[in-house]
């Protein structure tokens, strides 16, 4: 097996994305036990429904943003003003077109009056908590400047353009995917976007360690990542524009094809087990994970494979076929060296997503709710959590396949394209709002737009940038920014959320 990159731990989880080859399952013959647990599941139904509810309800405004993000007359009264985005390969490939790029930035969102847009996903809160470090003292050129022992680039937006200062190389092409990304934004909400300069990590494992910053304030970095411990500022990752080098489609196609690939087999008809496909190496999680594998001593109800990425990656990824994933009833979900991206695949599924204990968030998890969407793993107990919610699902299919949706729904509504730009406009404004100067071009930096990125590009990743651009501005409002949470609120719904999670423990032992 190829070593991983030490750099590159959202990558690790490359491998599961890849089609499974067929496998013989071994029937279960776990009969005996999953009939002394029978009582206990049903009191375990019982209380489930009703922390579900406690939930469902507690997050009423989560559940209001969906109706109205989905509708599209939304877009359709927008589509008499947008414009299409064009772009031409041929002249001078290394230069960006002025005409492009110039239009002057429009007045910030909060001044224009807008047909009362829907609200964002309750996820879209936690931005205000990731800028909070810096909310009272504002954000100097110093600190920006500081930063740059962590970055892997500059990013700096000046009247709508883009200006990039490469200070690293970054694993495969992240840094090109997350650029494109940038400038599809740009290109999607032209005049929008603010004035801004900004240090990027395309890294995995988040670096700001709040700890070490409790009397100056901490350096600013985006990345894709960050835990409990980090001040690290969340961004989309590369892989809604796409990744080229294991032919993994823009996220937009994506979720087309995974919702069709949903309906090949239904949810009660798959192999009630738990599916994992991944490195195994990566981390100490996974490796203890794979003693939960079926053998001819033990059925812990879990199917896990690991990745031949040789043999794969020789194969060019052609088995990239995701919707094939989706004929196991449950899907485990597990942290390499830090958070994994192939969290949304795998939610998308319909089938109940089984998270091992999770550290690391991206800018959407810490919207998903364990007992809502997904179903907590007690990290050091894997193979008797997941043999317990297997046998659980298999008994109450009604409320598995709920959450299966649950958590498909939320990847499919909440986390659209539409939103993930969304996001990063809002995330964007916001911290612009607190740059304390007027950003400049850096001396080292290179102009960037879409022909001076794409036109050059070869292969399957020019097929990808030109897949995933934006094909017209978009002159409606982005969805509207809910506000940060009070206090008690945040409290309310952290415990809320360790509540549940405790609870299924709870259940576990009993069982
Ligand atoms: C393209 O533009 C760059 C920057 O203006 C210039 O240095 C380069 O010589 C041009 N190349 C061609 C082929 O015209
Ligand atoms: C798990 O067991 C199955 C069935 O025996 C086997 O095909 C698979 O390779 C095993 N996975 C690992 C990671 O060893």
């Amino acid at each position: 097996m190829k070593p991983w990159p030490s750099e590159s731990c959202g990558s690790d989880d490359q491998e599961q994305l890849v089609e499974a080859s067929p496998v013989v399952i071994s029937k279960a013959k776990s009969s005996v036990l999953t009939a002394s647990w029978s009582s206990a599941t049903k009191g375990v139904a019982v209380v489930f429904l009703a922390l579900f509810a406690l939930v469902f309800f507690t997050s009423v405004r989560w559940i209001d943003g969906v109706p109205l993000a989905l509708t599209k007359s939304g877009s359709a009264q927008a589509l008499e003003s947008n414009s299409p985005v064009t772009l031409t390969c041929g002249g001078n490939k290394s230069t960006c077109r002025a005409s492009t790029t110039s239009r002057p930035p429009s007045p910030s969102l909060d001044d224009v009056a807008s047909p009362s847009p829907s609200s964002c996903p309750d996820y879209f809160r936690w931005m205000h908590e990731d800028l909070r470090p810096w909310e009272s003292a504002g954000i100097t050129r110093e600190l920006v400047s500081g930063a740059r022992r962590f970055a892997t680039f500059r990013l700096v937006i000046l009247g709508g353009r883009v200006y990039v200062e490469k200070y690293r190389p970054a694993f495969q092409t992240r840094d090109v995917f997350t650029l494109w990304g940038i400038l599809q934004l740009v290109s999607r909400y032209p005049g929008r976007v603010p004035d801004l300069d900004l240090m990027f990590n395309c890294d995995d494992t988040p670096v700001v360690k709040s700890a070490a910053y409790s009397s100056s304030p901490p350096p600013l970095v985006f990345r894709y990542c960050k835990n409990d411990e980090t001040l690290d500022i969340v961004f989309p990752d590369w892989t809604f524009w796409g990744w080229s080098e294991i032919n993994l489609k823009p996220w937009e196609r994506m979720t087309e094809e995974l919702k069709k690939g949903n309906e090949r087999v239904k949810w009660r008809k798959r192999k009630p087990f738990a599916y994992w496909k991944g490195n195994p190496w990566v981390s100490d999680s996974r490796r203890d994970l794979i003693k939960c594998n079926v053998s001819k001593q033990q059925d812990w109800n879990a199917r896990l494979f690991a990745q031949n990425w040789d043999s794969e990656a020789r194969g060019g990824f052609k088995n990239s076929d995701m919707a094939a994933q989706c004929d196991y009833r449950y899907k485990i979900y597990v942290e390499g060296r830090a958070w994994s991206v192939s969290q949304k695949y795998i939610l998308a599924c319909n089938s109940p997503a089984l998270f091992v204990t999770t550290h690391f968030h991206d800018f959407f998890s810490r919207g998903l709710v364990p007992g809502l969407h997904y179903w907590p793993i007690k990290e050091h107990s894997k193979c008797r959590s997941i043999k317990f919610a297997v046998d659980w699902g298999n008994k109450h299919q009604k409320e598995a396949e709920e959450m299966g949706k649950a958590g498909s729904r939320f990847v499919q509504e909440e986390l659209k394209m539409e939103r993930v730009y969304d996001y990063m406009l809002h995330l964007l404004i916001q911290y612009a709002k607190l740059l304390k100067y007027k950003p400049s071009i850096p001396e080292k930096s290179t102009e960037l737009c879409s022909e001076s990125m794409a036109c050059p590009a070869t292969g399957v990743a020019k097929k990808f940038l030109m897949e995933s651009m934006v094909q017209s501005t978009r002159a409606a409002e982005p969805c509207e920014l809910p506000p940060p949470f009070e206090a008690a609120e945040l409290r309310g719904m952290l415990e809320r959320k360790a509540d549940a999670i405790k609870q299924v423990e709870l259940w576990e032992k009993k069982g």
